[in-house]
């Protein structure tokens, strides 16, 4: 009842209108208490929930992830939704310093587990709410943009959206790079995920790739990804 009534359109146009700020703020901390606990659930049924160290189909997902990232040492990455950590081995690989984030102690203990590495950070955190300190030249956001509140759900989530993505990626140095990559079922899934790289290039970032797998039946159904790098321009450039 709550849910319908302040995701309602008017609702949310009467928010943004009137810059309700106490009405938007309980609006978001609604979803991402929502999202916390489905979260919460999720990890809770056992390791590796979304079969990530078992499914051929998630395989090929993380190579192609690494294979857009081939060929550079990063000196700094930020993996923002690193779950139980099965990329962000890949990423200490070819990086001097990680900084993993997960909403999930769950997952983010596990993750410790997996990845053993001195040179990786682990952080629990909203990375919607989360206020980087440091600057990184690389990073990925994989699975986990659609856990946020949708843009396209009315004025007061594309604000919200907006302004946490122009926070992160400020956060980017020049000359750095941002990997998304993201699965969906459906035209409309599809659509959202090209909103996301979209949203990206208008913040001034230059898509560099864009790849899409999974055309063939394999183990997760119908499931397609779309892979996104971008690079931040030199200041001069
Ligand atoms: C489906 S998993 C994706 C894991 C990995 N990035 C990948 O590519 O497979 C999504 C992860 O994002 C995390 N997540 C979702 N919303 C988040 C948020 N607001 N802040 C930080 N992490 C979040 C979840 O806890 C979960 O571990």
């Amino acid at each position: 009842m709550l849910k319908r009534l302040i995701e309602a359109r008017w609702v949310q146009s009467l928010v943004a209108r009137h810059d309700l700020k106490f009405i938007e703020r309980l609006m978001l901390a609604r979803h991402d208490f929502t999202a916390q606990d489905k979260l919460k659930r999720v990890f809770r049924r056992g390791a590796d929930p979304y079969q990530y160290a078992t499914s051929p189909y998630e395989l090929a997902r993380f190579e192609r992830m690494a294979g857009l990232l081939a060929g550079r040492r990063f000196h700094s990455a930020l993996e923002v939704g690193c779950a139980e950590g099965h990329f962000t081995k890949t990423l200490a690989g070819i990086c001097d310093r990680v900084t993993a984030l997960d909403l999930s102690e769950a997952a983010l203990q596990r993750a410790r587990q997996l990845v053993g590495q001195p040179h990786v950070e682990w952080v629990q955190a909203n990375v919607r709410t989360w206020q980087p300190e440091k600057s990184y030249d690389l990073m990925v956001m994989a699975e986990m943009l659609y856990y946020l509140p949708a843009p396209a759900k009315g004025p007061s989530y594309e604000k919200a959206f907006m302004l946490f993505l122009e926070r992160l990626l400020s956060r980017l140095e020049p000359g750095g790079r941002l990997l998304l990559a993201h699965g969906y079922g459906t035209a409309a899934d599809l659509a959202v995920r090209e909103d996301y790289g979209l949203r990206v290039e208008r913040l001034g970032l230059r898509r560099l790739a864009s790849e899409r797998i999974g055309d063939k039946p394999h183990d997760k159904g119908v499931l397609f990804c779309l892979l996104q790098l971008f690079n931040k321009p030199e200041a001069h450039a």
